[in-house]
């Protein structure tokens, strides 16, 4: 197995500047791409003074600092990815157009790379069909934000090699992360356990059981989460929350992944949640809560 030099990125939001920030620092080559100009215009920035609060915090050494930045590069096409040993895709939790993406990737990916998809839900089996390389696709599902959360859920599809499976996981361990293994079913480990959580918090917010931050209280300080469920579901982005609910009512069929209506309307209403100031709560506004 050939160690991973070069990986490319695409989708440059949470996860992906997340991932790709790591990947340099750690020291491999990326290129990130993502098809709105703006959203890697901001990952350009973000992703530097994330690096550059590291060193002066002395977190990472100046010269780790500027290695990372020298190694990362940003792409407005999809071209550049033919280097790349891996490719990650971070992009929007859809199907189609997960599955458009990946077509193209194998025309543009060398034989010999990996495509991996960061998906919280999404089926990898389907995602590989579309593609010439379905023993080389394979699910490396980061946990948000990705440069600290310790795991890297890594998800086998119905024709993942194991040799795809050994380079994902040794590129995990090279990132720091702990791995666990699951197999192809609708949100995997992770999510499929902590959805239907968050789905009945937004259930007991709409029936009136308790205010969000008694809920949130609750479960932090009654079950030891180091986050409440509506605060994490802001973390994460209820837009974000709402696909992977559909994908494990779909790939189920049980009533109870049904999304919570609060759910739907916060999203109908584009309160996706920290990322654009208002969710469950309302972030331009330091500390004061959103009426429901
Ligand atoms: P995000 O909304 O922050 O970023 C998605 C980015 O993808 C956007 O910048 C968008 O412009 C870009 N994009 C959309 N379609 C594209 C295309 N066809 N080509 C290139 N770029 C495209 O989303 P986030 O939160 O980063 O999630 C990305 C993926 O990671 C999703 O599959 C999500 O389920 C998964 N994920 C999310 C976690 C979270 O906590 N938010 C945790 C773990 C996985």
């Amino acid at each position: 197995m050939a160690e991973t030099k070069v990986i490319g990125v695409i989708g440059s939001g949470q996860m992906g500047s997340g991932i790709a920030q790591l990947a340099a620092v750690r020291g491999i080559d990326v290129w990130l791409h993502d098809s709105d100009p703006v959203a890697l215009s901001r990952a350009t920035k973000t992703i530097t003074a994330s690096i550059q609060r590291l060193v002066s915090k002395g977190h990472l050494s100046r010269e780790v600092g500027n290695d990372a930045l020298r190694r990362l590069r940003y792409a407005s096409n999809l071209e550049e990815f033919h280097s790349a040993d891996v490719i990650i895709e971070a992009i929007v939790e859809s199907e189609d157009i997960k599955k458009k993406l990946f077509s193209d990737l194998d025309k543009i990916a060398k034989v010999s790379a990996v495509l991996a998809s960061n998906t919280s839900s999404i089926s990898i089996t389907r995602l590989a069909s579309v593609t010439n390389r379905p023993n080389q696709v394979i699910g490396m599902h980061f946990m948000n934000p990705p440069p600290i959360m310790k795991l890297v859920e890594i998800v086998r599809g119905a024709d993942t090699s194991d040799e795809t499976f050994v380079t994902i996981k040794s590129l995990a361990e090279r990132l720091g992360k702990t791995v666990i293994c699951s197999q192809d079913y609708p949100g995997f480990i992770v999510n499929r356990i902590l959805m239907p959580m968050i789905n009945e918090a937004f259930f007991a917010l709409y029936t009136g059981v308790a205010t969000k931050e008694d809920i949130d209280t609750g479960m932090k300080l009654g079950t030891n989460h180091p986050m409440g469920p509506l605060e994490l579901a802001d973390f994460i982005g209820l837009d974000v929350c709402l696909s992977i609910l559909k994908v494990l009512h779909a790939g189920l069929g049980d009533t109870k992944y049904i999304p919570c209506p609060l759910l739907v309307q916060y999203v109908d209403a584009g309160r996706l949640g920290k990322k654009r100031g208002i969710g469950v709560y309302n972030y331009q506004k330091v500390a004061e809560a959103v009426k429901p």
